[in-house]
């Protein structure tokens, strides 16, 4: 067996175990590379875990048009979870439009407000969630585990993928003719929101363009921290 089917292997294992044992359960998409490699296996595999993506309001076109293609290839829509216009409407009026670039904090306001929020509402009454986090992606995601407590949100967290590498992805998505966001071919390893995304440049670390003006160890937007620690128990 390669390294690969190894990989996928594991990975199909751990989906069968979330399905089996901690159903309801969902997977957060944001509709990159790693998302689309886990929309692919939990698809084809008909495991009933759901796939819901957080949509910020400041997302590129590219990744919006993700959710067409997903429909047009697996014929799945994505549940699309967006922020409370009210609070999004208060943060612009009173800061601008643009203001987290500005300080740390203001920038969490903003991803509070228009994911974490979200987010709590995307997860409400499931057993565990999903991710599509991979340990080598950042300085913040060196000890992730497959399976976690995520005393955040209550329940188990899972990261299928947190063995792979990059290269895994690709090489998954090409093999398997995955649909992926047209800006993994213009210099974006990671994608967020437009704002706060940019494209890098060869060598760059892959998480160079995400917050770029920012320190790497501030660069986790609230989904996976919680009050600036990261939620990492493994479930013993
Ligand atoms: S982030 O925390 O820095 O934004 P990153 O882009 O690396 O995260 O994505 C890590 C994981 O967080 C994804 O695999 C996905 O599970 C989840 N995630 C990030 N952004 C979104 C989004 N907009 N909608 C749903 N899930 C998301
Ligand atoms: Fe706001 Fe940028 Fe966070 Fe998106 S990534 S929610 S635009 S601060």
């Amino acid at each position: 067996m390669s390294d690969l089917s190894k990989l996928i292997a594991d990975t199909r294992a751990t989906l069968s175990r979330i399905a089996s044992d901690f159903s309801p359960a969902v997977f957060a998409s944001s509709l990159a590379a790693e998302d689309m490699v886990l929309t692919d296996l939990i698809l084809k595999g008909q495991y009933g875990i759901g796939i819901f993506s957080l949509e910020t309001g400041r997302l590129h076109k590219e990744t919006l048009d993700m959710l067409d293609k997903v429909k047009a290839h697996y014929g799945y829509d994505i549940a699309v979870y967006k922020p409370q216009a009210e609070a999004v409407e208060a943060y612009v009026a009173q800061n601008g439009l643009n203001a987290f670039y500005d300080s740390v904090e203001m920038r969490k306001e903003c991803c509070r407000i228009r994911k974490v929020e979200p987010l709590g509402r995307a997860l409400a009454g499931n057993k565990a969630w999903v991710t599509g986090q991979r340990r080598a992606q950042a300085a913040t995601r060196g000890s992730l585990q497959v399976e976690e407590d995520d005393a955040a949100h209550l329940m188990t967290k899972f990261n299928p993928l947190a063995d792979w590498s990059e290269e895994d992805v690709w090489n998954y998505i090409r093999e398997n003719g995955v649909p992926y966001n047209a800006l993994h071919d213009q210099g974006y390893p990671s994608i967020g929101c437009e704002p706060c995304t940019r494209a890098i440049e060869p060598g760059e670390d892959v998480r160079a363009g995400r917050w770029w003006w920012e320190n790497p160890e501030s660069k986790e937007c609230g989904l996976h921290v919680v009050d600036g620690k990261l939620i990492r128990i493994k479930k013993g």
